[in-house]
């Protein structure tokens, strides 16, 4: 799983570095969370460095050594692999083949071509596409070794997967909802989408996102006994290696026409902080109080004492929501959009800051344990590519509720490294799953204090 190997590569320089305990904890936790913190980036960073350096080199390569001419453009990119066929393709959902022919081919082909496909965009991550229904991509000499068409379409169309990790807030957005939209958006809705490993609530949660996106009914291609046919055909789904991100180097797009899109799929009317607040209306800019938004959490991780957090963010002169956001995706965005600063535990739900406005401030709360990690990553760092202001928030163990749950001594508040080893699921079942947040309401306040400054900076 991506998580454990992110974490194991972490422990692995660790290791080499691990001088013994006792005396030297302190020290060695501290080291830990910088490693931690800067080996997966750095890590990441190359990977995407080397990317840019040899473009696309891997995917012409592959497809060069398989049928020595890269047609269909089957792109084997280290995190996502997507076929892009640009002649007639027929699909077949029952036995998942996507077939084609080209008799521009026929020179080039020995035999039949196959190519397999899993059309989720987190090919890295064994679990996820343990999830995912495999395609064939099968390329023919002739049409006449094609099946027949029996039913004819006139506009392209794309295969995705709602498998994988689909159904999780935050990797909806990072692995088919940002991906969907980077792939289809120059067909500016005259696009197809065939959908494999449906889930109909995740469609109907979706819906003006999707049907922003393509003017056509989905088709639920699995069980698809027909033939289709199309002019044009994506298997997959493109991709940037970076979290809830798009590079806008690589695309004639960026994060900002992301949420433009979103704004007009929700109607959203406020494209930065500070402005066009509705009751704010006619008054001054200084005269507005800036609305906090508080990501409530019920399960794990919530906070023990909003009320204090509360009181404390309204003497600063906050207005202050509290929601916890749930499956009615336009409510969410419409609250998310009318705020401008939100403040939540790191989970799922902070994936809502793509409904914020441009320069806004968002406050990460890091649970204890070592999450920075992947709280950077996940969402501290793709906020600056959304034009968000981002403050990260490390919680002392005395915030933490695991103080109440272990010994002074325990090995989980003394040596979360220790924990950190046996793996993903173990520093998930502890850290994240069964720790809550106290804030130390005199340690956060400057944290408050700045997000107003940045507010009136940027205002
Ligand atoms: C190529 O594929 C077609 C249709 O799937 C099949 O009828 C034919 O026998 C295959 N040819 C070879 C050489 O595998
Ligand atoms: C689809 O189009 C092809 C080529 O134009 C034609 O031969 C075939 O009869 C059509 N099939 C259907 C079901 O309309
Ligand atoms: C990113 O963009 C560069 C320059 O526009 C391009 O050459 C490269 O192929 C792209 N890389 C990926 C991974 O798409």
């Amino acid at each position: 799983m991506l998580y454990d190997s992110i974490l194991a590569r972490s422990f692995s320089k660790h290791e080499q570095k691990k001088m013994g305990y006792g005396a030297l904890m302190g020290c060695l936790f501290i080291a830990f969370s910088f490693s931690i913190m800067l080996k997966p980036h750095l890590g990441r960073h190359f990977l995407a460095l080397n990317l840019r350096l040899f473009p696309r080199a891997s995917g012409i390569k592959m497809a060069d050594i398989i049928t020595k001419k890269p047609t269909p453009a089957c792109n084997w990119m280290d995190w996502t692999d997507f076929c892009d066929i640009d002649m007639n393709v027929r699909i077949h959902g029952e036995s998942s083949s996507v077939m084609f022919a080209s008799t521009d081919m026929e020179e080039h082909l020995e035999r039949n071509s196959t190519w397999k496909i899993k059309p989720y965009a987190r090919k890295q991550d064994a679990n996820a596409m343990k999830n995912t229904r495999e395609w064939s991509v099968k390329a023919a000499k002739s049409p006449q070794k094609l099946p027949q068409c029996t039913q004819n379409h006139s506009v392209p169309a794309i295969l995705f997967s709602l498998g994988g990790y689909a159904g999780n807030h935050f990797h909806d957005f990072t692995d088919v909802i940002i991906p969907l939209f980077i792939t289809a958006r120059k067909f500016n809705g005259e696009v197809q989408f065939l959908i494999t490993d449906s889930k109909s609530w995740w469609v109907l949660k979706y819906q003006a996102i999707l049907s922003k996106l393509s003017n056509y009914d989905i088709i639920y291609i699995d069980k698809e006994a027909q033939v289709l046919c199309f002019p044009h055909v994506i298997v997959g789904l493109k991709r940037d290696p970076k979290e809830l991100s798009i590079d806008s180097n690589n695309h004639s797009f960026s994060m900002k026409d992301f949420k433009e899109f979103l704004r007009s799929s929700y109607s959203l009317n406020r494209g930065r902080a500070m402005e066009n607040r509705g009751r704010g209306r006619g008054r001054k800019k200084w005269e507005i109080k800036p609305r906090l938004l508080i990501v409530a959490r019920r399960k794990t991780r919530s906070f023990t004492n909003t009320g204090e957090i509360i009181k404390m963010a309204k003497k600063l002169g906050f207005q202050v929501i509290v929601t916890e956001p749930d499956a009615n995706l336009k409510k969410v965005a419409e609250t998310v959009n009318s705020c401008d600063v939100m403040m939540g535990v790191h989970g799922a739900g902070l994936t809502n800051i793509v409904f914020l406005p441009e320069r806004s401030v968002f406050i990460q709360i890091v649970p204890f344990g070592g999450a920075e990690w992947v709280s950077t990553r996940f969402f501290g760092e793709p906020s600056k590519d959304m034009e968000l202001k981002y403050l990260g928030y490390d919680i002392s163990l005395k915030e933490s509720t695991l103080i109440q749950q272990y010994p002074k001594e325990h090995v989980v508040l003394r040596d979360p490294v220790a924990i950190q080893k046996q793996g993903w699921s173990a520093f998930k079942s502890i850290y994240f799953d069964n720790q809550n947040v106290k804030l130390d309401i005199n340690r956060f306040r400057p944290t408050l204090l700045k997000a107003l400054e940045l507010l009136h900076h940027s205002s």
